[in-house]
């Protein structure tokens, strides 16, 4: 692993029983209150895509932690960024899908408008559990006539094999 890796993966706190007895919860916030750690952690996720992604026209972040990530990444590629939320939350016309949880259920949205058809996308999250959230997200990206040309996290939960759901490019940075 990295140096740069080592940094980030050090910085990245374990809390047992969050939010529910027997969940492990890997945090990633305490990455954010290092300037020098946070930098290195886009710079390692704007690598991956430059040399993996030929071309991309967006940066998709996931409610809510792939919005931390996400407007920062998609910046230094010079491309757009465009959420997606919990239902409810986007104004204007919306496409939906409903997903699973590691634990619960929930409803992703994104802007009807927000990505055209044929656009080259790339889904980001802070980590992939059960994979059903970035599932969903492949989901809506490809209703709204998106290629998705890569999902990409920061942190992979390898036991719960997530990414077997995807069949679609994935990589993860860090795996626990
Ligand atoms: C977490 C995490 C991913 C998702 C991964 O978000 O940030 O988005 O779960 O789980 P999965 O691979 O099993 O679907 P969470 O649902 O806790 O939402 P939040 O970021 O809005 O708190
Ligand atoms: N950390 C953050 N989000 C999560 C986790 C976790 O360990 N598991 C499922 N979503």
């Amino acid at each position: 692993m990295s140096d740069r890796l080592e940094t980030v993966k050090s910085l990245i706190a374990a809390h047992p029983d969050f939010p529910k007895p027997g969940i492990l919860f890997r945090d990633v916030f305490p990455v954010l209150r290092n300037a020098k750690a946070l930098r290195m952690l886009i710079d390692l996720l704007c690598e991956h895509i430059k040399s993996t992604v030929a071309s991309a026209d967006i940066i998709v972040g996931l409610e809510s932690r792939g919005f931390l990530f996400g407007p920062m990444v998609a910046e230094q590629l010079g491309i757009a960024f465009v959420p997606v939320r919990k239902a409810g939350k986007l104004p204007g016309k919306t496409v939906s899908v409903s997903y699973t949880l590691e634990y619960g259920t929930d409803k992703f949205e994104a802007q009807e408008d927000s990505v055209k058809k044929g656009q080259k996308v790339i889904i980001l999250d802070d980590l992939l559990a059960t994979g059903g959230t970035m599932k969903a997200a492949i989901e809506l990206m490809e209703k709204l006539g998106a290629v998705v040309e890569l999902c990409l996290v920061v942190i992979e939960l390898d036991d719960l094999k997530g990414r077997n759901k995807l069949n679609r490019p994935f990589y993860s940075l860090i795996h626990y």
